[in-house]
Formats: structure tokens, sequence, C-alpha cells
């Protein structure tokens, strides 16, 4: 009875580990509170480059996007939207993905899906006005995880 009570005990112990490893890993992501308010992911040199080299194709891909709904040209819209769409996301490499919080990759992935669905939905319908509205709710995830986090280094 006694070590039985003893292995509850521990298993008990265990499972509050593992769990507060599990927020740690997944919820939290490698992150500390910022200077400015913001939860600040903190990345190798290179881990830091790739994100915002990433970043910045994103705004690349809006401001190609924004140019082809001028033009209406549909098929270009299609194009430079599932050029940022999943296809970004991919290839990751998994010790990176292990330092986000949860809530940035959902937020994340959740930006290149609507991009392919865009770009899908462009092919679909061609109709500008569906096309720039999706866009604008799309610009509104960009700047709701910008209000949130922002990316440094980590201390070694
Ligand atoms: C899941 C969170 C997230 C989403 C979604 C997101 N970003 Fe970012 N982005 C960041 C973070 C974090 C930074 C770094 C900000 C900082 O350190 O101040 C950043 C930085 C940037 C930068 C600056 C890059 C540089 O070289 O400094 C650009 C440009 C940018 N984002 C564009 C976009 C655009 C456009 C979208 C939407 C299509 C977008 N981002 C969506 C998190 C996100």
């Amino acid at each position: 009875m006694k070590s039985c009570k003893i292995s509850w005990g521990i298993s008990a112990i265990l499972a509050i580990l593992v769990g507060v490893m599990g927020y740690m890993f997944v919820i939290k992501g490698s992150t500390i509170e910022a200077s400015d308010g913001r939860t600040e992911i903190q990345l190798s040199v290179g881990e830091r480059d790739r994100v915002l080299g990433e970043m910045r194709l994103l705004l690349e891909g809006v401001q190609a996007i924004t140019a082809a709904i001028v033009v209406d040209d549909m098929a270009a819209v299609a194009e430079e939207a599932s050029a940022i769409g999943m296809v970004l996301a991919r290839g990751e490499d998994p010790a990176m993905i292990a330092k986000l919080p949860l809530e940035f990759k959902t937020n994340g992935f959740a930006a290149h899906n609507a991009f392919d669905e865009l770009a899908q939905n462009a092919l679909d319908f061609g109709d500008r006005e569906m096309v720039l509205e999706e866009l604008s709710v799309i610009l509104t995830a960009c700047t709701a995880c910008h209000a949130g986090y922002r990316v440094g280094l980590e201390s070694k």
C-alpha cells in the first residue's frame, strides 16, 4: 500500500513536470517580456535573419498582390499569393519552430494558409473586390502579430 502511494506520488510529480515542460516548450516557446511590453522571441542570429527575411518576402508579396489588384489581373494575384502561401512555411528548422510560442505558430500558419485561399479565390471567382477584402483581413493578422511580438537574440 505504502509503495503504491509513493508511486502515485511520483507519477503526480512527473505529470506536473511534463505539464510545466509542455507549457515551457509548446505554449511559451523561448520568450521573455520585451522593454516595450511585447513578447520577445529569442532566436539565434541565423534564425532571426531567416524569420525577418521571410517577413520581407511577405511584404513584397503583399505589394505585388496590391499592384495586380489595381490592374485587375487575377492570375497574377493568384501567382503572387501562392508564392507566400504554405510553401513559404515548409522546411522550417524544427529547432527554431520549438522556440516559437504556440500562438505565434498558429497565427503564422494561418496567415500563410490565408494567402493560398486568396490565390484559389482569385482564380475561382476573379472578383477584385472580394480579393481586396480578403487581403485587408489578412493584413489585420500581420498587424496583430506585430503588436504582440518582437524578435530578439538569445543570450548565450
Ligand atoms: C505570427 C506573427 C507574425 C505574422 C502573422 C506576421 N509577422 Fe511580420 N514580423 C513578426 C515579428 C515578430 C517581427 C519582428 C518585429 C520586431 O522585432 O520588432 C516581424 C517583422 C516584420 C517585418 C520587418 C522585417 C525586417 O527585416 O526587420 C516586415 C516587413 C513584416 N514583418 C511583414 C509582415 C507582413 C506583410 C505580414 C502579413 C502578411 C506579417 N509580417 C505577418 C511577426 C509576424
